[in-house]
């Protein structure tokens, strides 16, 4: 069991969890994640780990509400328990010092990319932060991401705050006038990284993604995390999450993401009815025909 020491919602759905994890606090690195389970029967979610304390031995995780298990897990709070928590997963992020880096950071993907950027600007890079958001509410992790950059720019799709557009508005401006750019990193939805990938690959800028397939054992052994590289089969969980943007087939990503889409939304329909009939039993009551890991993923 993983002790929840503190919750607290960054913006409308997505909330951060601090939690009681002292082995994967001394493990982990950037571009690594966790993957959890609530009860017993429950689906595996692959999960963001946003920082992590190894002094006090807690984890950082950050958690959008998207269907029946993360609205469960964000409805959790300070004191309640998670019943399995495995990481860290994936390679970490490669550091070095590059150069000038942009680190694009999209909705809730920036919490996966702020523990990157920082440690980019530890190595001695000179970092320059986007950050995009459908609207002012949902910026998230801004005080963050600009103690570790050189220049922070935001964006919201509809102009409530900062720069009315989206996060590619700033890079290929950024592009347009003239600043050297030695590498892009981009995190968060599929639309937005494959739009930074193509816009870079014009520019033969080393881009880096990391990929949010569905995931189950977070092992390599059940496939469930399977991307196209370069023509190859990778599997996200151990041979990523991060790869090169420019070899990263995302059409295969969306229709693979897409495949328990009705499932999904079945599941969570079932447990709000759940929820609303009976809510002291929500989740024993939930548990509907959806195999483990077959939900969006979140990271
Ligand atoms: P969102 O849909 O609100 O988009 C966030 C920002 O991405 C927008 O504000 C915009 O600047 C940019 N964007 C969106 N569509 C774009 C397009 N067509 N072209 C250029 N830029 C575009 O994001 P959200 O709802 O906060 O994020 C949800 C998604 O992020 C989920 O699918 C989640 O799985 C994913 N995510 C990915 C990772 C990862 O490791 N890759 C981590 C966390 C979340
Ligand atoms: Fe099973 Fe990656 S999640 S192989």
């Amino acid at each position: 069991m993983f002790k929840i020491i503190h919750a607290e919602f960054l913006a409308p759905g997505v909330k951060r969890f601090v939690i009681e994890a002292p082995r994967i606090a001394r493990k982990q690195r950037p571009g690594q994640f966790v993957i959890l389970r609530i009860y017993e029967e429950g689906e595996r979610i692959p999960v963001t780990i946003e920082n992590s304390d190894p002094e006090r031995g807690t984890v950082n995780i950050v958690v959008q509400s998207a269907g029946k298990t993360t609205q469960l897990l964000n409805s959790l709070n300070a004191g309640d328990q998670i019943l399995d928590v495995v990481g860290p997963l994936g390679k970490p992020s490669e550091i070095a010092n590059y150069g000038t880096v942009v680190v694009v950071g999209g909705g809730v993907g920036t919490a996966m990319a702020y523990p990157t950027a920082a440690a980019l600007k530890r190595a001695g890079n000179r970092v320059i932060s986007i950050v995009g958001a459908r609207n002012k509410e949902l910026v998230i992790l801004e005080p963050e991401m600009r103690a570790v950059s050189d220049a922070l720019m935001i964006t919201t799709d509809d102009g409530s705050y900062a720069d009315k557009g989206f996060v590619t508005d700033k890079l290929r401006q950024l592009i347009e006038n003239g600043t050297r750019i030695d590498m892009v990193v981009a995190v968060g939805p599929i639309v937005m990284m494959r739009a930074v990938a193509e816009m870079t690959r014009r520019e033969n800028i080393h881009t880096v993604v990391s990929l949010n397939p569905i995931m189950i054992d977070g092992t390599g052994m059940c496939g469930g995390c399977r991307v196209l590289i370069d023509g190859k089969s990778e599997f996200a969980c151990v041979d990523g999450p991060e790869f090169d943007a420019h070899k990263v087939d995302f059409a295969v990503l969306v229709q693979r993401n897409s495949m328990y889409r009705d499932a999904e939304q079945r599941s969570l329909a079932e447990y709000h009815r759940c929820r609303t009939e009976s809510p002291t039993r929500e989740v024993e009551n939930a548990v509907v025909a959806v195999p483990p890991g077959q939900q969006g993923a979140q990271r």
